[in-house]
């Protein structure tokens, strides 16, 4: 192989210069020294999207888009499904490596022990509108939770990060739970630490007047492996704008709440909510083929297909349409799932889509296992945020700890006026 380094000449001076290759990328800042004369600020990258800027340098999450694999710290997804539980995995995503017994055993109850959210964020909980969208209601409640916990701002202290980190964890599905119950006009349930993570998430979900609530095995089970496959996925939007935000240096709670804010769009995060409402709205699949017409004449998508990275099946998709039938030996079956099982067959032998590499992605299948558990469909991206947190949380830790990161500051190409005087409004025409 020749030198790892990129000639390049400047046709508007025919200067040339040698910029380094490491790791597959050049520093934008290399391209600064190109100048037509000393004037010059110096050469921009320009790229709308980040279609193909690296914003830093990962240890985490690895994709490979056309192969179709994710990996958390290099053990593969499918392996993490199903070998592992979600505490497990949140703690390989933000120390590196698998725990032993022991580590395991007190990070499960470090969690544990945080997960009562103060009685003052009920009345908070409680002030919203009684149809408030359950996303709203989180991004504001975990936003909010910085005014409870103002020592999160010592963000350089890794004692204080650890425990804000377990606070957030620990309290996300709690906060999500409220959310759910004030929407339902239900008393809050609050959390049983005997169970686990995911247990105790369908108990503060779905308590009614039993002294305790014992959450069905496979439904605990399909929770726990949806939260693995959602933990975390590299770059993502929410994951920038975990980084983006973090770089502030504001506290983790509030960068939490733009994550979440960013996950709730439709083309993120909302897209498992947009999904059953498509799947309800074609209703059945005689309806199919006049639907992908109308995907195919640019009038909507089709939701839960499609990704930025992923130019082959995701793994996610393929893990969560196995759980499904296990899912509905125990619910009612989801008879939208033998739309989207047709839908998808339609698509991927669809000549738009299979140009488009357009295969379906995480969002496709998981709220059909929701809406089967009983989950309302407002409530599909508040699950996806709690999942997420133990990735946004990792890639926060990891962007304060890398020397290189700054606060994140992009630069813009100006298009617009140059300086002209101001005009008193009665010149105005
Ligand atoms: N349905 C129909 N056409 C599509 C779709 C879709 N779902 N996705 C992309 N296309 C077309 C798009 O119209 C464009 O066609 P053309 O080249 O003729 O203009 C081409 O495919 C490339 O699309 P793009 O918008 O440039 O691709 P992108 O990488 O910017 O967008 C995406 C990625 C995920 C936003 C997009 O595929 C999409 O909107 N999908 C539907 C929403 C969705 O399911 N989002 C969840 C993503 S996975 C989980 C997550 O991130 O939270």
């Amino acid at each position: 192989m020749g030198k790892e380094s990129l000639t390049v000449t400047d046709n508007r001076t025919g200067k040339s210069y040698e910029i380094s290759i490491q790791e597959g990328a050049i520093r934008a800042m290399d391209l600064r020294q190109i100048k037509v004369n000393d004037d010059d600020f110096g050469l921009l990258s320009y790229d709308p999207a980040f279609m193909n800027t690296a914003s830093c340098r990962s240890r985490i999450t690895y994709i490979d888009g056309d192969r179709g694999i994710l990996h958390y710290r290099g053990y593969p997804i499918e392996q993490l499904a199903q070998k592992s539980n979600y505490l497990e995995v949140a703690y390989l995503l933000l120390n590196g490596e698998l725990p032993t017994h022991a580590q395991l055993d007190d990070w499960t109850q470090s969690v544990k022990l945080h997960t009562m959210l103060h009685e003052s964020v009920k009345k908070f909980v409680d002030g919203f509108h009684h149809d408030a969208h359950t996303m709203g209601m989180l991004v504001g409640t975990v936003g909010a939770l910085s005014t409870f916990y103002p020592d999160a701002k010592h963000i350089h202290d890794a004692e204080s990060r650890r425990m804000q980190i377990c606070r957030v964890i620990a309290k996300m599905p709690t906060v999500a739970a409220f959310a759910y119950r004030h929407r339902k006009g239900l008393r809050y349930a609050y959390p049983d630490n005997e169970l686990t993570y995911c247990g105790n998430f369908l108990n503060m979900l779905f308590k009614m007047t039993e002294v305790r609530y014992k959450p069905d095995p496979v439904l605990e089970r399909a929770i726990d492996v949806l939260f693995i496959l959602h933990a975390d996925h590299e770059q993502n939007c929410s994951t920038s704008a975990m980084r983006g935000v973090g770089s502030s240096q504001v506290d983790p709670f509030s960068a939490i709440a733009a994550s979440a804010a960013a996950l709730y769009g439709p083309l993120h995060g909302g897209a498992n909510e947009q999904v059953l409402l498509m799947l309800a709205e074609i209703g059945s699949s005689a309806n199919i083929p006049s639907f992908i017409k109308k995907v195919k004449a640019g009038e909507g998508r089709l939701m839960g297909f499609g990704h930025r990275i992923y130019k082959s099946y995701d793994p996610r998709a393929r893990i969560i349409k196995e759980i499904a039938d296990q899912v509905f030996e125990v619910t009612k079956r989801n008879p939208l799932i033998d739309v989207a099982r047709e839908l998808e067959r339609i698509a991927l032998e669809d000549e738009y889509f299979i140009k488009r590499k357009l295969y379906p992605n995480v969002d496709f299948y998981s709220g059909i296992i929701y809406q089967a558990m009983g989950i309302p469909v407002e409530m599909f991206t508040v699950l996806f945020a709690v999942a997420r947190t133990s990735g946004w949380m990792a890639q926060w830790q990891e962007m304060l700890l890398d020397p290189e990161q700054k606060i994140a500051r992009p630069r813009q190409v100006y298009l617009g006026h140059d300086r002209r005087d101001f005009v008193p409004i009665e010149k105005r025409g």
